[in-house]
């Protein structure tokens, strides 16, 4: 069929009529026309379904469906030959109209990388290109055409178990970290044999539920959210993201898959996004709980009129569609509408051509597995780049390879946990734990001792929630004591004590939200007890969103955040521990001191009564029993040498036209090679309205050997000065602006520009 359209339409190319992508776009239009023609309402209905086989949906059932032509595409499948065997279904659908295949590939599939919070923290926009390349690489090989990733919520309440999932608190480092993801998995067009589609979610601001309590509403002004929050969604779309999957969660009231302002009003009108709208995860029977449908069939009409094109895991669509349409609820246009969208993506999937495109049901996951040798020196690259040094007092680290070392604490030697959540294709037999990473590295093997220390929680039916019973998540039944005196026997022996705590993978994830960001109190009184010892102690963080950690800093030598680092991650532990690579993480998001201070974020306006230095007191934005300002700030991160910085302005001045270049000298005044990132942030002084007190505007990353001096260069423009004003128009004000350049957000290394009003 489609050989016989290029026909046809070839001679307007040739006649210059039309250029070879309008040909392209004028194929794509006439076929679909043609095919939306041919089909039943209920097949219309049927390519909106997006389904898994479970529970009652078994596999031979899942068949049938797709046989009759009731399913649009298939995800969290990754088994061949079942793929295969649902497209070869598929084929003998009535209009023959091949399924897409969908998983979640948050970060990595096959070769896991650090969870999103890690990555983030490399702040290198290359890490993130390998990390999406790859990904999308393991996943195509596997026969998927599309993924529900990135996940670009703004996340600035850690007790939202989903911030590991994320790019942190920031809308800029998060926008970057969206587009490089889109741009790299999809590729330059979806024709690519390794392009995954990508669908960035969770639109919108479900990183902001209220309290941090999974699945909880949010309230925000629209300001904020323009200025803010939805900028990393805006960010992936114009990069092309062909689908965006809908939050779960009300955006001012309005549930986001019910929300016609949110997927029509400013997704399509605003923003011209032409590709697929899927809901997430049950969200449409979710409308009836959420108080603006009153059955079924009504929340199928509130979803697909509010802007919904395919629903996941729903059965309502299929089942009301069509009777909606006959009564004249919904109209059969906005029911071709929907499909068009679906058909069209397929169409560039390039699976009407070539259905089997992505497929091989000889496919060898082992020889997958172990052909991906390079895929794991990268992801080993990729880990240590996203570990921040925390505290480092004396310069204890890096150690000696030949030092007696205690390794401690029940994060030690878990397989599971250090892969993180959302790692469903990863293997958890081949991930490298912390434990085996240091016997790795160190001279002797044998001089390195491990004990478990104590279990993640003293809570046996936490486990049972979150599901922790993992090979190496083990609950140990015997008295704590006992368990800590096993450690306290191994320390004692030791040089240097290196002690794994923080959250199981599980503790970090969808529907894990907590209020006690501490460690649990099992971990506390390990970490007591080592310290008691005197001997050095170094504490290993792997957690999945900031906690607050006041009491374990100070007991700390040394302290570094690891996150979940994925397959490689314990070889790039040891990798930052015994100095192979000196560290050069930033941190992604702020620590609070305590969870009363949350949401903190270094990016917040000013008041009218600021807390400065000499106005600390009484009647000034402050809290009486805490500081305002976090445990570690958002950029923070040592290295094993040290950076000094200066920067100059090219101009005190621009105009509309004009920019300004920002040169900044960079000197390792220390004695180690090492990677500093500086980071950009500006301040429009007076405005409109209240503009933050520093926004990032820019990073790069510079290595430099010893004593060795460079330089950095940022381009402030027009664009980068505007901001949604008082009318709610994008516009940049004249006036004063301060550029902030440093190594963290807290720096006050300022200089001064002035935009003219020309
Ligand atoms: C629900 C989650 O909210 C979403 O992020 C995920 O993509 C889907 N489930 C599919 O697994």
């Amino acid at each position: 069929m489609m050989k016989k359209l290029a026909l046809f339409l070839l001679p307007l190319l040739f006649s210059g009529y039309l250029s070879a992508q309008e040909l392209n776009s004028e194929a794509k239009k006439v076929f679909i026309d043609n095919l939306l023609s041919k089909m039943t309402i209920q097949e219309k209905a049927g390519q909106l379904r997006l389904i898994s086989v479970g529970g009652d949906l078994t596999l031979d059932k899942v068949l049938d469906n797709i046989e009759v032509g009731e399913v649009g595409g298939i995800f969290n499948t990754i088994v061949e030959p079942d793929l295969s065997q649902m497209q070869e279904r598929a084929l003998k659908s009535p209009n023959k109209i091949p399924l897409f295949f969908g998983f979640d590939v948050i970060h990595g599939h096959r070769t896991i990388f650090p969870i999103n919070l890690g990555i983030a923290s490399s702040w290198d926009r290359s890490v993130m290109a390998k990390v999406a390349e790859i990904s999308a690489e393991e996943a195509t090989a596997d026969g998927l055409n599309i993924t529900w990733a990135p996940m670009v919520d703004i996340t600035r309440d850690p007790r939202w178990g989903r911030v590991s999932e994320g790019f942190g608190e920031d809308p800029y480092l998060t926008s970057e970290a969206g587009r490089i993801f889109v741009e790299r998995m999809q590729k330059q067009s979806l024709a690519d044999k390794k392009s995954l589609a990508t669908a960035v979610k969770h639109f919108a601001l479900y990183g902001a539920v209220e309290g941090g309590r999974e699945y909880n509403s949010t309230d925000m002004s629209e300001r904020k959210m323009f200025q803010e929050y939805l900028v990393p969604y805006k960010a992936a779309i114009d990069a092309g993201s062909r689908a965006v999957m809908v939050s779960l969660v009300s955006v001012n009231g309005i549930p986001a898959t019910a929300n016609h302002w949110l997927l029509t009003e400013v997704l399509r009108n605003q923003w011209h996004f032409d590709g697929v709208v899927v809901s997430d995860h049950g969200a449409i029977r979710e409308l009836i709980n959420h108080g603006v449908a009153s059955d079924a069939k009504d929340a199928v009409r509130v979803a697909i009129k509010a802007g919904i094109d395919m629903s996941m895991n729903d059965e309502y669509f299929l089942q009301f569609l069509p009777e909606l349409v006959k009564e004249g609820a919904i109209t059969e246009d906005q029911l071709n509408q929907a499909c068009r969208r679906v058909l069209e993506l397929k169409y560039d999937m390039g699976l009407f051509s070539d259905p089997n495109r992505y497929l091989d049901p000889k496919l060898d996951i082992e020889t997958m597995f172990s052909n991906n040798r390079l895929h794991r020196e990268e992801a080993r690259d990729v880990a240590r780049r996203s570990i921040v040094l925390l505290k480092n007092e004396n310069k204890i680290l890096p150690l000696a390879r030949n030092k007696k070392i205690a390794v401690i604490g029940p994060l030690a030697n878990s397989k599971r946990d250090i892969l993180g959540s959302w790692s469903g294709a990863g293997r958890t037999n081949l991930a490298v734990t912390p434990l085996e990473g240091i016997k790795n590295t160190v001279k002797n093997p044998k001089s390195v001792s491990y004990a478990f220390g104590a279990n993640l929680s003293d809570d046996a039916n936490l486990y049972r929630f979150l599901n922790l019973y993992g090979e190496n998540s083990k609950f140990d039944d015997r008295p704590a004591d006992k368990i800590i005196a096993e450690a306290v026997n191994i320390a004692k022996k030791s040089d240097v004590v290196i002690a794994f705590v923080g959250e199981a993978e599980g503790m970090a994830h969808e529907s894990s939200s907590r209020t006690d960001l501490s460690l649990q109190a099992s971990q506390k009184r390990l970490l007591k007890a080592l310290k008691e010892t005197g001997k050095p102690l170094v504490i290993v963080l792997m957690n999945g969103r900031p906690l607050t950690l006041t009491e374990e800093y100070a007991q700390a030598d040394a302290m570094l955040e690891t996150w979940f680092l994925g397959t490689e991650g314990g070889n790039a532990i040891a990798d930052v521990l015994f100095g192979q690579y000196n560290p050069s993480g930033k941190l992604p998001m702020s620590f609070p001191n305590n969870v009363g201070q949350i949401p903190v974020y270094y990016s917040h306006l000013n008041t009218g009564r600021p807390r400065g230095t000499e106005n600390m007191g009484k009647y000034t934005t402050s809290y009486f029993d805490s500081p305002n300002e976090p445990l570690f700030p958002f950029g923070f991160g040592l290295s094993y040498t040290d950076f000094a910085m200066d920067f100059s302005l090219s101009s005190p001045e621009m105009d509309k036209e004009g920019e300004i270049v920002v040169t900044v000298n960079v000197e390792n005044i220390g004695d180690k090679e090492g990677m500093q990132t500086v980071q950009l942030y500006l301040q429009d002084v007076t405005a409109s309205v209240s503009r933050p007190v520093k926004e990032l505007m820019g990073f790069e990353n510079i290595t430099l050997k010893p004593h060795e001096k460079g330089k950095v260069k940022f381009t402030i423009k027009y664009d980068m000065l505007k901001f949604w004003n008082d009318k709610m128009q994008y516009v940049a004000e004249p006036g004063k602006f301060n550029v902030f350049i440093g190594s963290d957000s807290t720096t006050q290394n300022k200089q001064t520009f002035t935009l003219l009003d020309k």
